[in-house]
């Protein structure tokens, strides 16, 4: 019954490929963020990273975190932490309370608060208790389950990780082509997430350094993967999904609130006006959801809006100090 189930629920079968995923971004990747990125064609939205502990715990500000509305979907919610009875506790609360379209969970994660807690990246290292975890989270769902990784960390690499966890029914693999050591910067390793899918049946992403739809093309090129997952991509240039989805030819370098000199002009945005008047509608939405305090923390979008404008500084100067609406309206203008 638990297996028909999660047949039915599989909603990564029935995307179509390439599949463009939002990858999970924390304090970056909220709904609003996430609705704005959907409705320029993102296929998958990966929720903020939430921690299972929190769940066990004080679950209402993470479950407030989690939330999400219906166009979002697909919307998968990711999980990190290292104990894999809070993972089993949070996957219940998350599939019943929630009910996402999927759930993640984080072997990628650098940040030092979180390797202290032996989660995220460092858990690739412990084949073990990452099998444990990825057990216990289908255990306790009957949503797909996909998991989010490095190439390497410490002595296992991803093949081997991959190999580990075979028998296991994981649905998806996100794979940010760098190793735990790289961090967020240096060159992307293609050539192993393509072997990957030697280890592994189930959806591949690629993840890393996609930044333009030339990148994304390339990338798929390369490696044949079922898809990509971007992140920083879309900071300030949300829009990323359907210049993708669109490319026919490379373009000319996009000038950014010049005159609209780019050949695919029409789904890309290319001036000020549209940049701001995006803007303006992702603010409405944050104000709809978080309010005032949800606009002081997106200024950092405003900032990536405004980056490569014409007189970006000045306008940056003013971004950083808006409160509400009326404050994004008057610098805007
Ligand atoms: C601000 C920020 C927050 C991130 N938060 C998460 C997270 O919550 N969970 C996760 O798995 N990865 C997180 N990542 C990693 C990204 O999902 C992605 O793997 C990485 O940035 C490489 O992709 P990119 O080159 O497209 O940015 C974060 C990255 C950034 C820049």
């Amino acid at each position: 019954m638990v297996y028909l189930l999660k047949m039915k629920n599989n909603f990564w079968k029935k995307l179509e490929r390439p599949i463009y995923a939002l990858a999970p971004m924390a304090g970056v990747a909220d709904s609003a963020f996430r609705q704005i990125c959907k409705s320029f064609g993102a296929d998958v939205l990966y929720s903020e990273m939430a921690s299972v502990t929190a769940l066990v715990y004080a679950p209402e500000k993470t479950l407030e975190m989690l939330e999400f509305s219906k166009v979002e979907r697909p919307y998968v919610a990711q999980l990190f932490g290292s104990d894999p009875k809070h993972f089993a506790h949070a996957t219940k609360l998350i599939t019943k309370k929630l009910k996402p379209d999927g759930i993640d969970i984080n072997f990628g994660c650098p940040v030092k608060k979180v390797q202290k807690q032996g989660a995220g990246a460092v858990l690739m290292n412990d084949l073990k208790l990452s099998k444990k975890i990825i057990k216990s989270v289908i255990d306790n769902t009957n949503l797909p389950v996909s998991i989010k990784t490095r190439t390497k960390v410490g002595k296992v690499n991803i093949l081997k990780f991959l190999d580990n966890v075979r028998d296991l029914d994981i649905k998806a693999v996100m794979i940010h082509g760098r190793t735990l050591n790289q961090g967020f910067t240096g060159e992307v390793d293609f050539r192993i997430i393509k072997k990957a899918k030697d280890y592994f049946k189930g959806v591949i992403l690629a993840n890393g350094g996609v930044n333009s739809a030339e990148d994304a093309k390339e990338l798929l090129k390369k490696i044949e993967a079922d898809g990509i997952g971007i992140a920083r991509g879309t900071l300030g240039k949300p829009w990323i999904f359907n210049e993708i989805k669109e490319y026919k030819s490379p373009q000319p370098p996009l000038n950014k609130g010049g005159a609209n000199k780019c050949r695919n002009a029409k789904f890309c945005v290319c001036t000020k006006k549209e940049i701001f008047e995006i803007a303006l509608k992702h603010a409405k939405l944050v104000e709809k959801l978080k309010g005032a305090a949800g606009i002081r923390e997106m200024r950092k979008h405003l900032c990536w809006y405004a980056q490569g404008l014409p007189n970006a500084r000045k306008l940056r100067q003013e971004l950083v100090k808006v409160e509400n609406l009326k404050d994004i309206r008057k610098a805007l203008k």
